[in-house]
Formats: C-alpha cells, sequence, structure tokens
C-alpha cells in the first residue's frame, strides 16, 4: 500500500508539474508546432504535454482533399478550399523545410511545382518520421477556449464527434492554427438570385471539369482568381471572362481569356460591367477570399484582422500580446509557408520552454507598430516578400530552426513572379534551386497546360 501510495504521489506530481500545450489545428501550422516540440525533445529537453485537435478525420489541413462541401458527414463547416488538379502555385523551393528537404522525402530530386497530392505526401512525411500522429486527436473539434484569470489556465473544451460528447480540459498554453483560408467571403451581387446557373465561391470549388464548354465569369484578381480560371481553361470551359474591384491582373491571357471592370448587376445570364460592357455567361465564380475565423474564441482572445503581412496585436506576429500564453500560427498573408509556420512554432515553442523571455507589453506593441509602420510603407510586391524575409529571418535566429537561404528564396519568388509575367499558362515549367539542398530542380517531364493527370503516381513518373 505505501509503495502503492508513493506511486501514486509520483505520478500526481508529474502531471501537476508538467505544462499541457493544446495546439488547434493538424493542418501544416500545427504539424510544425509538433515537430517543433518532437525536435526539442529528441535533443534531450523536457518537454510539455502536448495534445493537438483536429476536426478533420486526417492530418494536412487544406492540403488534405475532400471532395465534399458545405458541410461534412457530422454537420461541421468542411475546412478544405482545394481542389482537383491543384498543383502548388509558387516553386516548392520557396516553402521546403530546412529540417526535411524534398529529397530526403522522395530520395531524390524531384520537379517544382507539385500537385496536391504529392505536397500531402512530403507534408506527411516530416511527421511520419516525428512519430507525432499519437499526440493528435482526430475528429475533435474546438467549441471554446477561454482564460481563468485565477488559475492561469485555458479551459478548452472540445466535441468528439464520434463518440459524440464534449469535455473540457485545462492547458497553460494554446496555440491555435486553425487557417484563415477556409471561412469564404461571399460579397453580394444584383441579380445573383435570379441568376439562372451556378453562383459558388472558390471555397466550394472542386473540379474543373464542370466547366467545359462553359462561359465562367471570375470575380477577384488574386490566386484563387488567377489559378481557378487557368484550370477551367486547361480542362476545357468555352471562355473565361474575370472581373475586378481593384486593378486586372494583367498576364498575358490566352485568346479566350478577358479583363473587365467590376461586375454591377446580373440580368438573368448576362453579366453587366462597370465600363458598359457585359457579356452571357454560364457560371458565376467568386474568387473572393476568405475570412479570418474563430468561433470558439472570446472577443478577449480572438485575432481579428484581415489578410495582410502583419496581422495587429501579435508580438513577433505570434504571440497574443495581451495574453501571451496564446499563440497564432500562420495568420499572415502569405508568400512564405510551410517555413515561416516552422519559424514561427521554434519561437512559439521557446517561449512556452521559457527559453525566450518576452518584452513587457509596451514593447511589445512598440515592436509590432514597427513592423506595420514597414508594411504600410511597401511599394510593391517585391518589397512585400523582402518583408516577409526579414519577419522569417528575425524569427530564425531565435531558436535553433536550421538557419537557410533567406535571401535566396526571396530571389526564387522574384523569378517566379517574373515567370508569370513571361508565360501565365507555363511558368509552372521552370525549375528552381533547391535552397536547402542545392540541387537543381528537373524539368517536368509534360508541360503544364498538357499534363491533366494530377496524381502522385503520374507526377512522380
Ligand atoms: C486553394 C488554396 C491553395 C493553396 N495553395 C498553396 C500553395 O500552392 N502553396 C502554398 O505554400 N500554400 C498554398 N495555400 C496556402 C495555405 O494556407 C497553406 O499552404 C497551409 O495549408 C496553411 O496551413 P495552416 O495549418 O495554417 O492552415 P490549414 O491548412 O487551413 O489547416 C488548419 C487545420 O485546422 C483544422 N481546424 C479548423 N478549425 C478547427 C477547430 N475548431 N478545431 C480543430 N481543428 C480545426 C482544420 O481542419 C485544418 O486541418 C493554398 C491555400 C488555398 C486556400
Ligand atoms: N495553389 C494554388 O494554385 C492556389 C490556388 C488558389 C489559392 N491559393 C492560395 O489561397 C490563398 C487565398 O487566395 P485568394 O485568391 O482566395 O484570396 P485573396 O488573396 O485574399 O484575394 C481576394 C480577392 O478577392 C477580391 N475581392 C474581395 N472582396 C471583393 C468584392 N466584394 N468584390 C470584388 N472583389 C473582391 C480582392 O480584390 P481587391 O484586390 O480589390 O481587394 C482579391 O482580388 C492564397 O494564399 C493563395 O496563395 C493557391
Amino acid at each position: 500500500m505505501a509503495s502503492q501510495l508513493q506511486f501514486f504521489t509520483f505520478n500526481f506530481e508529474i502531471r501537476i508539474m508538467k505544462k499541457r500545450v493544446a495546439v488547434i489545428g493538424a493542418g501544416p501550422s500545427g504539424l510544425a508546432q509538433l515537430r517543433a516540440f518532437q525536435s526539442a525533445a529528441s535533443k534531450g529537453a523536457e518537454i510539455p504535454e502536448v495534445v493537438c485537435f483536429e476536426k478533420q478525420d486526417n492530418w494536412g489541413g487544406l492540403w488534405n482533399y475532400t471532395w465534399r462541401t458545405g458541410l461534412d458527414e457530422y454537420g461541421e463547416p468542411v475546412h478544405g478550399s482545394m481542389y482537383r488538379y491543384l498543383w502548388s502555385n509558387g516553386p516548392k523551393e520557396g516553402l521546403e523545410f530546412s529540417d526535411y528537404s524534398f529529397e530526403e522525402h522522395f530520395g531524390r530530386q524531384i520537379a517544382s511545382y507539385p500537385p496536391r497530392a504529392v505536397m500531402f505526401d512530403y507534408i506527411e512525411g516530416r511527421v511520419n518520421k516525428a512519430k507525432v500522429r499519437p499526440w493528435i486527436r482526430f475528429r475533435t473539434p474546438v467549441r471554446s477556449v477561454t482564460f481563468d484569470d485565477k488559475t492561469q489556465l485555458f479551459d478548452v473544451t472540445v466535441h468528439d464527434l464520434v463518440g459524440n460528447r464534449t469535455y473540457t480540459e485545462q492547458f497553460d498554453f494554446v496555440v491555435v492554427a486553425n487557417g484563415h483560408f477556409s471561412t469564404p467571403n461571399v460579397p453580394h451581387f444584383p441579380g445573383f438570385e435570379d441568376f439562372p446557373g451556378r453562383v459558388l465561391h472558390a471555397h466550394d470549388f472542386r473540379d474543373a471539369v464542370e466547366f467545359v464548354d462553359k462561359d465562367i465569369l471570375i470575380i477577384g484578381t488574386s490566386y484563387s482568381a488567377e489559378d481557378i480560371g487557368s484550370q477551367c481553361w486547361k480542362y476545357g470551359c468555352k471562355s473565361v471572362t474575370v472581373s475586378h474591384r481593384t486593378n486586372p491582373m494583367g498576364y498575358d491571357w490566352p485568346a479566350n481569356w478577358e479583363e473587365k471592370p467590376l461586375l454591377q448587376k446580373l440580368v438573368g445570364k448576362v453579366a453587366h460591367f462597370k465600363d458598359g460592357s457585359s457579356k452571357e455567361v454560364d457560371a458565376v465564380i467568386l474568387c473572393t477570399g476568405y475570412l479570418h475565423h474563430f468561433s470558439f474564441l472570446p472577443d478577449t482572445l480572438r485575432l481579428q484582422t484581415n489578410n495582410r503581412l502583419w496581422p495587429r496585436n501579435l508580438y513577433r506576429g505570434v504571440a497574443w500580446e495581451a495574453n501571451p500564453k496564446l499563440f497564432y500560427l500562420g495568420m499572415q498573408d502569405q508568400w512564405y509557408t510551410f517555413n515561416m509556420f516552422d519559424a514561427q512554432a521554434w519561437f512559439a515553442r521557446d517561449v512556452m520552454m521559457g527559453r525566450i523571455a518576452l518584452p513587457d507589453l509596451p514593447s511589445m506593441q512598440a515592436d509590432g507598430q514597427a513592423w506595420a509602420d514597414r508594411e504600410a510603407a511597401l511599394a510593391d510586391s517585391h518589397e512585400a516578400i523582402e518583408y516577409q524575409g526579414a519577419y522569417v529571418q528575425s524569427l530564425v535566429d531565435l531558436t535553433d530552426y536550421p538557419d537557410f537561404d533567406i535571401k535566396g528564396m526571396n530571389e526564387a519568388f522574384f523569378a517566379w513572379k517574373q515567370h508569370k509575367v513571361e508565360n501565365i499558362m507555363g511558368f509552372r515549367d521552370n525549375s528552381y534551386k533547391s535552397l536547402i539542398t542545392g540541387t537543381m530542380a528537373p524539368p517536368h517531364h509534360t508541360p503544364w497546360k498538357d499534363a491533366l493527370d494530377d496524381s502522385m503516381q503520374a507526377y512522380l513518373r
């Protein structure tokens, strides 16, 4: 009995001493957080208990493709915004993990613009190697997070969808990594009500084949507009018309592609634009972006921002200034993606593990203000890339995340932008040098516009 009691006391002490971290979401950002902790553990550090809550039945976030739209089989809003035939829209050399190269994963260098399935395989490879899957509770959306001033702990309430029960656990730290390209921003235009065709948001777009032989109208001029239009063109739509609110994209488009000022109204199937022109269309695809959406957070903890490079109130773009036991990953507009999420996750880890001390609130706010002022003064996308590169470097410098050639990565982004100007339907046929291994990517075996099979098998052939 005495030894049993001793054992119990020992266990209890471990439990009360060990800090607990809740990670919300197992997409690239949340997985970066798990890998950051596992990396510290592999070097002998004592790490907190990490529990990741993921609402889908697998990891990978947006890269975990689903055919579903609307609500899933549990009545949850479908997270996925990716579609069939999606290929990386920037060179993979710009997002490569600095602790896990494409060559390490595939055993050889591969071409620069992998399709979604190949990217998913790469994302999964690193976390399989790290063996962190048991840290994740799948099919478990987070319903609410509150902070108790007395205990200095977070109450995290989740819904175990499979067991159909909700429960609450306490955590010392919370990392919000639920992405921000999932809740669609859906403007209304007069005539939508009576339009005799499909009106959908990019979030619900799944397959360009649906629009073969159709005249499509796209609203918006950013990546979704460019890529969904290009997909529809590639798979045989009749024409693409893109309507812009601010500026046209201005690429040298194919003959059956035109750019128009903002849509004013639809009368039946006829779209009327701000310059007085009109065009009959069969479908409207709203590529009008996404909302940062955190239904599980109270106002005091909730990031409120548009899609920008420097969301406010986050120290170093990560720690919630008003309560820096709460962290956000990947909430920025993104030139840099996976390796930026890593740099953030390593920083958040080191704050949670007491390796990095945070300054007082006025100092954190002053630092954020300086970054925001710099963002406001950015003249063009070239400067924006350098700005985000400098931000990533500033985080990498603080932790043991392996340093990588950010200047070289900026150069790759500049080259990518130029390739798009030269040939918008051919930019994915270019190759880049890895900034992690120094190896040049081979050209892909088939030009992007002719490669209709986006499977991993076809790509790696
Ligand atoms: C159509 C599209 C194409 C893109 N293409 C590229 C590309 O080519 N290259 C690139 O680098 N980036 C691309 N991106 C950017 C993309 O944001 C990042 O690549 C990356 O997926 C972001 O990772 P994340 O983990 O921050 O968010 P997400 O990938 O969105 O993952 C968030 C995770 O949180 C989970 N979750 C959400 N709410 C809850 C909750 N309440 N409780 C528990 N779990 C929850 C979700 O199920 C999901 O698994 C693309 C984005 C979109 C929309
Ligand atoms: N792999 C791929 O190929 C791929 C494909 C799609 C998306 N993505 C990624 O997905 C992310 C999101 O991109 P996104 O293009 O969906 O969103 P986004 O970059 O936020 O762009 C939103 C667009 O919608 C327009 N818009 C917003 N409200 C509008 C309104 N009321 N009327 C008219 N236009 C309006 C904006 O126009 P203004 O300029 O006027 O504000 C802007 O052009 C990006 O990170 C991107 O890289 C990648």
